[in-house]
């Protein structure tokens, strides 16, 4: 079978203005919130990517069903007639956000059997934080290898303290309070615009949720919530990517529906590289004009507001072009530094000391075939190749498909010399539909 691979070739400043899709890390967490109403509720701004086709087939397995209307990008599920807690393994396998129906089926049934999701490239990726603080809401955990029988005949409110603000942990805890009598709190909790994005949804369903300062989340239980309607929010890491699209190849680039204000540190350090950002009024849009000569800037990584974890690659591959010297540090996951040995295949100058990347610029990189290792780090590889002379080819490009919603088609509007190769088998199939076609035209 021909491998699939995406090929990228050296392309002049891109230049441009683009929509952006909704949230993939909201709308994954959203859908999976659905479970906690009976009826059905309809999303819009929904990104057609592989995760939100397989977390759509996770709620149609339990009982749901659900039309996407892909073009318009809007999603209605209906929820009325969900009558399983059991979430089959391979569901589980292929995708680590399935973890987001524990608390939603909780909630619901008072039962939820999952396997426990597994780590990925860039870490191990446990959920202890999810089951422990479940079990401090009265939930029974039985685990037999990597399966877990969940149950909680009664969930109990409770005063959660989470030791790091774990997005999915938050997501999960404050889905199960919502039905849970009593008054939780999650202290120390994320409060990533995704999580505000559920919080959102949460309430227009009729959840009773207030946010305290400096990260407390307070949930009142109530007896039941109903089906909505709900815009999800752009996309700050689509948003982010096609920023630095425009920076490394020294173009402009609009995003009237980007949210500034959700992206505070990455603009700051974008300015600092010396590329010009416009923000619109009330933080609605972004514009950026590239500067030719960019300046190498360091910086870690950090829970929201802090610079987020899944700009990190694409941020890492601009530094390599930057005058200057640069230190990168990852600090969210212990293994999100993979895509260096790929760029240095392409001649960036990056050395690594533990969870460090240090960055010399160089004047130019050159295409050469590589490895996508995560969603993030794909992104990073195709920002390198449109700069690098020569034709760059990707494989791995399933974390692509995963994680963007055709984001090759925005870059190709913004100029961008970029391909997605689909194996053989799919290449067929187009060509059986359009035989089939053919023959009903001339039977
Ligand atoms: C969410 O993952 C996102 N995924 C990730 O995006 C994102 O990188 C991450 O948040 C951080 O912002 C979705 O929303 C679907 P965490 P999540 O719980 O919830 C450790 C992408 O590329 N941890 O905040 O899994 C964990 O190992 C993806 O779009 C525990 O130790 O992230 C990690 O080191 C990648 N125990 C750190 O906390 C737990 O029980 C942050 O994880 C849970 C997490």
């Amino acid at each position: 079978m021909i491998q699939e691979f995406i090929s990228i070739e050296q392309s002049g400043p891109l230049q441009g203005a683009v929509e952006l899709t909704g949230a993939k890390n909201a709308v994954l967490v959203i859908i999976a919130s659905l479970i906690l109403t009976h009826g059905k509720s309809r999303l819009t701004n929904v990104p057609r990517s592989d995760d939100v086709l397989q977390m759509i087939a996770l709620l149609e397995s339990l009982g749901a069903t659900a039309t996407f209307h892909e073009t318009i990008h809007v999603l209605e599920v209906d929820t009325s007639h969900i009558n399983s807690w059991k979430v089959s393994p391979d569901i589980m396998k292929k995708m680590r956000a399935s973890i987001l129906v524990m608390g939603p089926l909780l909630a619901r049934f008072g039962h939820a059997d999952i396997a426990l999701p597994g780590g990925c490239v860039i870490g191990t990726r446990p959920i202890d934080y999810h089951l422990k603080n479940f079990e401090k809401m009265g939930v029974e955990i039985q685990q037999q290898s990597h399966f877990l029988t969940t149950s909680a005949p009664q969930l109990r409110a409770a005063r959660i303290i989470l030791e790091y603000p774990s997005v999915g942990a938050t997501e999960n805890i404050m889905m199960a309070a919502t039905l849970t009598q009593g008054t939780t709190q999650i202290i120390n909790a994320a409060l990533e615009p995704e999580v505000l994005d559920l919080v959102d949804i949460l309430q227009a369903m009729g959840a009773k949720i207030t946010i305290q300062a400096p990260a407390t989340i307070v949930i009142e239980g109530v007896t039941q919530l109903h089906p909505v309607q709900h815009q999800i929010i752009p996309d700050r890491l689509e948003a982010g990517a096609l920023l630095l699209a425009a920076a490394i190849t020294g173009g402009s680039i609009k995003l009237p529906t980007a949210r500034a204000d959700h992206m505070d540190v990455f603009l700051l350090k974008l300015q600092e590289m010396g590329h010009t950002i416009v923000r619109g009024d009330n933080d609605r849009g972004i514009s950026l004009f590239a500067t030719k000569k960019p300046r190498a800037v360091s910086f870690k990584t950090a829970p929201y507001p802090g610079f987020p974890t899944d700009l990190q690659a694409p941020m890492l591959a601009a530094q390599c072009l930057a005058e200057g010297e640069c230190v990168i540090e990852e600090t969210v996951f212990e293994n999100r530094l993979l895509h260096v040995r790929e760029l240095q295949k392409m001649g960036a100058q990056i050395t690594l000391e533990h969870n460090k990347a240090i960055i010399k610029g160089v004047e130019e990189l050159y295409a050469a075939p590589v490895i996508a290792t995560d969603i993030r780090a794909s992104c990073a590889l195709v920002l390198a190749g449109l700069v690098a002379r020569g034709v760059t080819s990707m494989t791995g490009i399933h974390h692509w498909t995963r994680g963007y919603d055709a984001l090759e088609k925005k870059l190709q509007t913004l100029g961008a010399r970029i391909k997605v190769h689909k194996a053989q088998s799919v290449i067929t199939n187009e060509f059986k539909v359009a035989e089939n076609e053919w023959k009903s035209v001339v039977r």
